[in-house]
């Protein structure tokens, strides 16, 4: 198969950027699009030209380091799949494929396909976890939690923090990577004593990291490569309104 990909090339965060053209050859049907990639610049390295950055690290759908906007779509058209899941066989011979890196002004662009997503670094860091000690597993073994609210916490904790929720959305919102975190803790035993100090604190870092608004449009749950729900957004506003109805005040972002 043979392609012609029109890349996102950025040298650094003040350059104002462009597309640039290039051609894949011989491309093998069962390649990875990120094999594909490495591909290109195997020829841009040995013509002396500058590789195409990108991201990635586990190449299975685990980190959420591979975030590139493929013709338009985060990660691209296979339903529930990041870009290093993607197969070369999702496109027809021929294809002119665009490559442009997530567009939020949330997440800068350090270079090329390649963002800086510490934002969502800051909004785990403000009230993503727990305090208490919760012992060894033995001691969580003890702890009884119901099969339905299992499943749905395991569910947000499928959440790579890849930000293609983000991506997708036309108000760049964050709120299913935020309702992930807070629904995912929300629905356990061991998450119940910060739950209302949890949801504010990262509710209110993520507004003041500039972050837009849900207006549910539903394309992040469309985008999200683990096919998180958004009935999570509904618990964690359900979970934010009882702190503010609890009296928390809400801390600075
Ligand atoms: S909610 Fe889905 S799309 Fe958003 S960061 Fe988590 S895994 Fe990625
Ligand atoms: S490289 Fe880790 S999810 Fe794609």
């Amino acid at each position: 198969m043979n392609f012609t990909l029109r890349v996102w090339r950025q040298k650094d965060a003040k350059d104002p950027g462009g597309f640039k053209e290039y051609k894949a050859h011989d491309v093998l049907a069962d390649m990875s699009f990120l094999e594909m990639l490495d591909e290109v610049n195997n020829e841009l390295i040995a013509k002396n030209e500058e590789p195409i950055a990108f991201e990635s690290d586990c190449r299975e759908g685990i980190c959420g380091t591979c975030c590139q906007m493929i013709n338009g779509e985060a990660h691209g058209p296979e339903t529930g799949a990041t870009v290093c899941q993607l197969f070369m066989r999702s496109f027809k011979d021929g294809d002119t494929i665009i490559i442009e890196p997530w567009r939020a002004s949330a997440f800068p662009i350090l270079k090329d396909l390649v963002v800086d997503r510490s934002a969502f670094d800051e909004i785990t860091a403000a009230g993503g976890f727990i305090s208490a000690n919760v012992g060894g597993a033995q001691d969580a073994n003890c702890i009884l939690v119901p099969k339905p609210e299992a499943d749905t916490a395991m569910d947000a904790a499928a959440c790579i923090g890849c930000g293609a929720c983000v991506a997708a959305c036309p108000n760049a919102s964050a709120m299913l990577f935020v309702a992930a975190k807070v629904s995912h803790l929300a629905h356990l035993p061991q998450g119940q004593p910060e739950k209302a100090k949890r949801a504010l604190a990262m509710v209110s870092k993520m507004d003041g990291l500039g972050f837009g608004n849900c207006r549910n449009y539903y394309e992040c749950e469309a985008a999200c490569p683990k096919e998180i729900s958004v009935e999570h957004i509904a618990k964690m506003n359900r979970e934010y309104g009882a702190a503010i109805l609890l009296g928390k005040t809400n801390p600075p972002a």
